[in-house]
């Protein structure tokens, strides 16, 4: 099934990236004590991609990912979902397009604890205020396999289940861009192969284009390609990654010339 959404307006074409940053710039505080988190960022993500972002720690891939929601505001560059510009969106805007174009895989899997999974899953719809079809809603958690657990609170749930739970109200909506961040950071590797395993899933049968943060290569390697920043600027990219090549890469980071796009 091809997604709607802005990809599907007139005049755009699968050639519009879903997502693209131009001359990502953003600055925290001021005078000495200032720090580029981004330090101009070209990035464009093809509709249907899957692409893995990685880093040191404090290279700026969650502050990337924050000013691509519009969690936070840019210093300056452009964030253009769909082709279309959403940096300069008032709060109602951005809060409406966090709603209703953008999927959210955390690490910690922020579910509503006194929720449902059933709930959870809803919960994004109903708060836009339209009611969420409970057919949909199980067939969301059946695509996780947690068709039997709909009605268990989120307590009653292994941490792998609750962010397949996560991943399956992230994908509810159908949204034109899935940001994960660390979605396998608090998992074992049995679990965090399965959520792997779905989020390529999502990739393959729903064109669902996913940027996912991790420090894990084996993670990465599951993406079609890796975004390695450093100091809030590109210092390589990689496609068909394999956690051997990854975790290469990873050791020499510092040796990378660092690349425009
Ligand atoms: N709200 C803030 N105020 C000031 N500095 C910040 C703020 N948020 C992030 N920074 C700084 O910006 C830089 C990038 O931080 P960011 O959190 O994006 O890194 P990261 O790549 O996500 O790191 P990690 O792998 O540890 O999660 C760091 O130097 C950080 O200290
Ligand atoms: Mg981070």
């Amino acid at each position: 099934m091809m997604r709607g959404g802005i990809d599907s307006v007139v005049g755009m074409t699968d050639q519009t990236p879903a997502l693209a940053v131009e001359d990502l710039r953003k600055r925290y505080g001021q005078g000495a004590g200032a720090v580029d988190a981004l330090a101009g960022l070209d990035l464009a993500f093809p509709v249907g991609t899957f692409t893995a972002v990685m880093g040191p720690s404090g290279s700026g891939k969650s502050t990337f990912l924050a000013c691509v929601a519009g969690l936070d505001r840019p210093t300056s560059g452009r964030v253009l979902l769909g082709g279309v510009d959403v940096t300069h969106w008032d709060e109602r805007r951005r809060t409406q397009m966090r709603r209703d174009r953008i999927g959210f895989v955390f690490q910690d899997y922020s579910l509503v604890p006194y929720l449902t999974a059933a709930e959870n899953v809803a919960l994004p719809a109903r708060l836009a205020g339209r009611t969420a079809d409970p057919a949909a809603v199980r067939a969301a958690l059946a695509r996780v396999g947690l068709a039997e657990h709909a009605e268990h609170l989120p307590d009653a749930m292994s941490g792998g289940q609750q962010q397949r739970v996560a991943l399956a109200r992230a994908l509810y909506g159908e949204p034109a861009v899935l940001l994960a961040d660390e979605p396998t950071g608090a998992l074992d590797t049995t679990n965090a192969r399965e959520v792997l395993g779905l989020l390529r899933a999502a990739v393959d049968d729903l064109r669902q284009t996913t940027v996912m943060v991790t420090h894990d290569p084996i993670a990465a390697a599951t993406a079609d390609s890796v975004v390695f920043l450093v100091d809030g600027r590109m210092a390589g990219r990689m496609s068909k990654p394999t956690p051997d090549a990854v975790a290469a890469q990873l050791a020499h980071l510092d040796q990378l010339p660092a690349v425009a796009r």
